[in-house]
């Protein structure tokens, strides 16, 4: 990696379509994980929020940017409904890389709001009560999380579902006003298990178990041979592209910068 000057803008609500391509050009020009999370940081002046599930793919950046001690700010959304087992990767990864993850809870009257309007068990009544649940459960948190951030980033790969197959290593997020990326975007399945065992990283239990994709208890269980990778997100959702409202891939709009 060059040591040539690329800080974009330290502005993010200015983020240019220059500023946009010189950061996809540079991951994508990186030959390692490492490699385009330090570029990252070069090039983004301004908080970066790296939001973890604790699923693979983010183990995986974790571990990159562990590994170049990188200045981001790690959180993740506990919406009182996850796994024990992934609380338990949360915590074996900050014992492992001697870090802190910062962990968001949804607001209990918006919690509660929800729960009394629809049942504890109401977002399986319709798409739009698990949104709702979603909504205050994940979305809002998340909107508190990337406060002030100048750039979020994902451990979403395109071959993870149809909806994702175009996701770019950077774009303009004008939901919430910041620069968004994905550094394992081109990432394949094999390539991600490949660096987890080489790297030895910390991974969910729940994994080898049936479970590739893994969000809240309620609303997640194990997929059959054969069956696309989110098949167990939401499993009694029929719809396409089921998606809780974190990535709404909206379009970088005219005028939003
Ligand atoms: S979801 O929208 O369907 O739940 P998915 O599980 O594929 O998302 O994860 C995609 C990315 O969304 C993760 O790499 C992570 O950046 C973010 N994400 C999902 N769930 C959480 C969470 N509970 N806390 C923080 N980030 C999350
Ligand atoms: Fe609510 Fe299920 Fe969404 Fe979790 S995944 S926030 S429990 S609807």
């Amino acid at each position: 990696m060059s040591e040539t000057s690329t800080a974009i803008s330290n502005d993010a609500s200015r983020a240019s379509d220059r500023d946009i391509a010189c950061l996809t050009a540079r991951i994508s020009a990186s030959e390692t994980l490492d490699e385009r999370v330090r570029w990252i940081v070069q090039c983004v002046p301004g908080r970066i929020g790296f939001s973890t599930s604790l699923g693979i793919e983010d183990q995986a950046i974790l571990h990159a940017i562990a590994d170049c001690r990188a200045d981001i700010d790690i959180f993740t959304i506990d919406t009182g409904r996850l796994f024990a087992e992934t609380l338990d990767v949360l915590a074996a990864s900050e014992r492992r890389y001697g870090l802190k993850i910062r962990v968001l809870v949804p607001a209990d009257n918006d919690v509660e709001a929800v729960v009394q309007r629809d049942g504890v068990l109401g977002f399986r009544s319709s798409v739009a009560a698990r949104k709702a649940c979603c909504h205050v459960r994940k979305v809002l948190p998340l909107r508190r999380g990337l406060a002030n951030a100048a750039a979020w980033m994902t451990g979403v790969r395109r071959e993870q579902t149809a909806g994702r197959a175009g996701v770019p290593f950077a774009d303009w997020d004008a939901d919430h006003g910041v620069i968004k990326l994905n550094p394992i975007a081109d990432w394949s399945l094999a390539q991600l298990n490949a660096y987890v065992a080489d790297n030895d990283i910390p991974v969910n239990d729940l994994h080898a178990k049936g479970f590739p994709s893994i969000g809240c208890q309620t609303c997640t269980r194990p997929i059959q041979p054969g069956e696309d990778i989110r098949a167990g997100r939401w499993w009694w959702e029929h719809e396409d592209g089921k998606e809780c409202g974190l990535h709404n891939n909206s379009k970088r709009k005219v005028g939003a910068r």
